[in-house]
């Protein structure tokens, strides 16, 4: 029988995202500190010799995945770029545990398309180049290159620029997602006649010690699509003022195009407290605390302590 693979998709989350310009073709560029979170999907693999990847999906957000989709799924389309990338003949079949709310500003997808690449370079053995792996995450989408990055950094460009930082300290965070999916090209349009942010606004230098001093920092910068979304998805002020109502709250902000939005709390028991305490209020709402992955706590989610099957 073949060995089964395994990989991790973190849910990222964009501590701050500013809209410093737009493109020829449309799109917009970026400037955004990313980090990853201990809570994620898990796509798993079996070495198939028949060439074809198949993919099943499973988990509690599963079904909200339409099986129709599967074809488009960018799991399976990064498969048929690996394929034809390396000429290889190998095939897979390939499991996706849904857990991240889908089409929701924490990287669902484009997390999934990440953890495709470094299955599939793993289990089919492709010593790629780098520049052509970037190319053909890039092109799966603008936050798929800095989900295959994986760490912490500043994201620019429309996203294919990625500037490495020093680590973040474990940070407690609370995710939430009231369940409704908002549209990515439909917030960007919306913010058509906003202005600008400036360039270069993060300090690419900094070392934090505490969440304390990570928000303090992060008060300064903003979600530049945070009106838009709020105006397509009003609930999505609920969610935010629900998490900066709870004790210990030191920011509360939503997650690139939203709806999902994140707080940062002093300590791990005042996060846990908090996410237990909205869902007493709020029961169909996904709440998920975890804290910001570091280095350490990487290696650690690596070993399946982070995402338990
Ligand atoms: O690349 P991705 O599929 O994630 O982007 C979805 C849509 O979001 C794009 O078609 C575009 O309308 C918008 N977008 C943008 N600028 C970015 C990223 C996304 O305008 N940097």
């Amino acid at each position: 029988m073949s060995a089964t693979y395994r990989q991790q998709a973190p849910a990222k989350v964009n501590l701050f995202l500013h809209v410093t310009g737009k493109r020829d073709d449309g799109y917009h560029l970026l400037e955004s500190l990313v980090c990853f979170t201990a809570t994620g999907d898990v796509l798993k693999g079996e070495l198939r010799d028949d060439g074809k990847v198949t993919l099943s999906i499973t988990g509690p957000m599963a079904a909200n995945l339409s099986l129709d989709d599967t074809n488009d799924n960018l799991v399976i389309r990064a498969a048929r770029m690996l394929q034809d990338a390396s000429g290889t003949k190998q095939g897979a079949d390939l499991i996706l545990d849904k857990r991240l709310p889908v089409a929701s500003g924490i990287g669902g997808g484009s997390a999934d398309a990440a953890a495709a690449i470094r299955l599939l370079c793993e289990m089919w053995k492709l010593d790629l180049d780098g520049d052509i792996l970037s190319r053909i995450a890039l092109s799966l989408g603008a936050d798929v290159p800095v989900c295959l990055h994986g760490k912490t950094c500043v994201m620019s460009g429309i996203g294919e620029e990625i500037t490495e930082i020093p680590d973040l300290p474990p940070v407690p965070v609370v995710l939430i997602n009231s369940g409704k999916a908002v549209s990515t090209p439909e917030i960007f349009k919306a913010r058509a006649d906003e202005g600008f942010s400036d360039a270069n606004a993060w300090d690419t230098k900094q070392v934090f010690q505490s969440g304390a001093a990570l928000a303090d920092a992060l008060s300064e910068c903003g979600n530049d699509l945070t009106l838009p979304a709020t105006g397509i998805l009003p609930e999505i002020c609920d969610v935010m003022n629900a998490l900066a109502r709870e004790e210990g709250c030191l920011l509360a902000r939503m997650s690139g195009s939203g709806a999902t939005c994140f707080g940062i709390y002093d300590t791990t028991e005042q996060a846990e407290r908090a996410a237990h305490a909205i869902a007493a209020q709020n029961p169909d709402w996904w709440i998920s605390p975890t804290h910001i992955l570091t280095e350490k706590t990487r290696e650690q989610a690596e070993m399946g302590a982070a995402f338990p099957d």
